[in-house]
Parts: structure tokens; sequence; C-alpha cells
């Protein structure tokens, strides 16, 4: 590892509809810009057309705001990082060209950033509130596109040990919501309603898989559109008049699940150190039962900042300053992927 102990790095997230952009001085975050896209909320979900053209329009005007907020000048900078993926190609590779070219213009290494990874290691931006995990930890990483138990080695070296089969945890959240009429992305809105209705009112079933360690989602879903229809046949008004009770039982049988899943996980590994990520580990309910597992199984739990659960650019720059350190750079050969493992 390097000794160099002053590292300006200049973070870009374009993976999906939110175009971010961060400044780190080493691990502490200087600035953190993100301009979410209100266009796919029409649609019920990210038009990837749409998605890209939105980041051409926005990502100038974020890198000079984030450059503005963090008062540090280009010529400061130490190295460009970009989400190398997973995620839309169309968007990706608006991230990853101008953070080339940056990195090009100004003579400087080039970084590129596992989104996955990088949702997992927020937990490392320097934070005097928040304790940084102990490796090794087990992460639940909960977004609109994955949902994944990953054992935590070490900042380099990440294994999943369960995965979801079919839909990820935010679509689920989002596709119900899509049945309640509520608009994209759902999940911080079944939260909102649920915060006021019973979470027993109804009940769901919860699916089983053959590696305990994996999810399934679809199941779910399509128990939840039965369950409306038939309500809906019987009383046209049943979404209006139960709307609370309704997204706090969904919530509550998703959050059920997830946290079974950790427990299983947990006793598989021996590893009670627990970390959630991603856009999901937003949800109020779940954040809360992670906070009394601490007590009830005894683990040490990481829940995120709020504004590093869902995406965000000072994720992808944190993982870049421990590349930077490892010297892990790019050359500027190097292209966005659609699908990317750790
Ligand atoms: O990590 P993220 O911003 O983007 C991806 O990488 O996918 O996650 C977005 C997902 C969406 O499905 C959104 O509905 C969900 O996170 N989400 C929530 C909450 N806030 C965001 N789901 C449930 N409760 C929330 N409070
Ligand atoms: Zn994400």
């Amino acid at each position: 590892m390097t000794t160099n102990n002053s590292i300006y790095i200049l973070a870009i997230e374009s993976s999906c509809d939110d175009t971010g952009v961060a400044i780190l001085h080493n691990d502490k975050v200087l600035s953190n810009v993100v301009a979410n896209q209100e266009i796919h909320s029409q649609y019920g979900g990210v038009v990837p057309e749409l998605a890209s053209r939105a980041h051409q329009q926005h990502i100038v005007p974020v890198i000079d705001q984030a450059l503005k907020l963090a008062k540090i000048d280009k010529k400061q900078l130490n190295a460009i990082a970009f989400t190398m993926g997973p995620g839309l190609m169309g968007s990706l590779l608006v991230g990853s060209s101008f953070a080339k070219s940056m990195a090009l213009a100004l003579g400087i290494p080039l970084l590129g950033v596992n989104h996955m990874q990088a949702h997992i290691l927020a937990h490392f931006i320097k934070d005097d509130d928040q304790q940084k995990p102990l490796f090794p930890f087990l992460c639940l990483t909960i977004s609109g596109g994955h949902t994944q138990i990953v054992k935590v080695i070490d900042f380099f070296s990440m294994k999943v040990i369960g995965e979801t089969l079919d839909d990820a945890v935010g679509e689920a959240f989002d596709k119900s919501a899509k049945l309640l009429g509520l608009d994209y992305p759902g999940g911080p809105l079944v939260d909102k309603y649920a915060q006021l209705g019973d979470p027993n009112a109804f009940d769901f079933p919860e699916p089983k898989t053959k590696n305990p360690l994996d999810f399934s989602f679809s199941g779910l879903k399509t128990s939840i559109l039965y369950f409306i229809q038939k309500q809906v046949k019987k009383n046209p008004s049943f979404i209006a008049e139960n709307l609370n009770d309704i997204c706090a039982s969904i919530q509550s049988t998703i959050t059920s699940i997830l946290i079974k899943k950790l427990v299983a996980a947990a006793k598989q590994t021996g590893i009670s150190h627990i970390a959630i990520a991603g856009g999901v580990s937003a949800n109020s309910e779940i954040r809360k039962v992670l906070m009394e597992a601490e007590e009830k199984y005894d683990w040490k739990t990481y829940i995120p900042k709020f504004e590093y659960t869902t995406d965000n650019a000072a994720m992808i720059g944190i993982v870049a300053y421990y590349k930077f350190l490892d010297q892990q750079f790019e050359d500027l050969s190097v292209s966005a992927q659609a699908r990317m493992k750790f």
C-alpha cells in the first residue's frame, strides 16, 4: 500500500437512474450530490433510454456542484472513480466515458468500482457517529436490482452466500406498490403508509428455497396480486380503505423473510457482525428489526446513514480510496459491464 496520506478523489455513480458525484478526502466525504430523475415515475419503472439521456444532461452540473461544495479545484484531484457495473449499460457508459475523459485531461489515475461492493463498503466512510465494521462480517445487500447475503472477508474479498432466485427485494416493494396504484419507486411509499398500519392485518406467505440462504420474492408478489384482485372484486374501495394495513402487512412479511435468512446465515458461518446496505436498507421497519436483533441474537449490527443507502457516489469514492491505496488502477481501455461479479 502507498503511504500517500492526502488523496482527493472525484467519484461518479451512474448505474441506474440517479446521477451522483462525490468528492472525498481520504475516507472522508467533502460533498455528495445526487440528481434524481423524476421522469421515470410516470412510467412505473426506470426507462433505460431516458435514464442515459438524463445522465448526459445532469453530469456536468452535478460535477460542478460537487467541486464547489467541497471547495476543491479539479487540479487538486488525485484520481477519478466511476461505477463500472453492474447496471444499465446506457447509464454506465455516460459515467465511465466522462470519468475516462476527465482522468485523461487531468493526467491522473482512473479507478473502476463495482456498485454492489460500494453499497457494502459505504460502511467505511469516515463518520464520527458511526463505527466501521470489523472483518469478517455478513452484509445483507438489498436494492432495486439485488438481494444478497455477502460474507465480507476484507475490502476486496467478498463471497455471495445467498441471493435471490427471481425478484430483488426492492422490486418486491416497487411491484407491490404498483399493484396498490402507488408511484415509482414505491418502496419509500410503502414504508410511509406502513407506519400507520397494522402489520398483522393480512397474511402473506413466506417462500421456501432449496438453499436456506437464498431468497424468492416472485411468489409473494403473485399472492399479493391475487389477494388484491379478490378483495377489490368484493369491495372496489378496498385498497383506499386499507392502504396502511396492506402496506404494513407487506413490509412486515418482507422484513420477516430477510431477518430469518440473516439468522440462518449467522448460524451457518458463525459470524455475528451483521450489516445492511443498499436502497432498501433505508426501510424503517428493517432498520428497527435489525437494531432489536443486536440484543435478541447477540449480534453487533451496522446500519448505514440514510444518505448512503440509496444510490450515491460517496460509496463509489470510498471503494476508490481503498483501491487507490492498493494501486488498483484501470487503463483507458476499461469498459463498463452491465453484469459484474465481485
Ligand atoms: O440501491 P438503490 O438506490 O438502487 C439500486 O441499486 O437498485 O435501491 C433502490 C430501491 C428501490 O426499489 C426503492 O423502492 C427501494 O430501494 N427503497 C426502499 C426504501 N427506500 C428505497 N424500499 C423500502 N423502503 C424504503 N424506505
Ligand atoms: Zn444500488
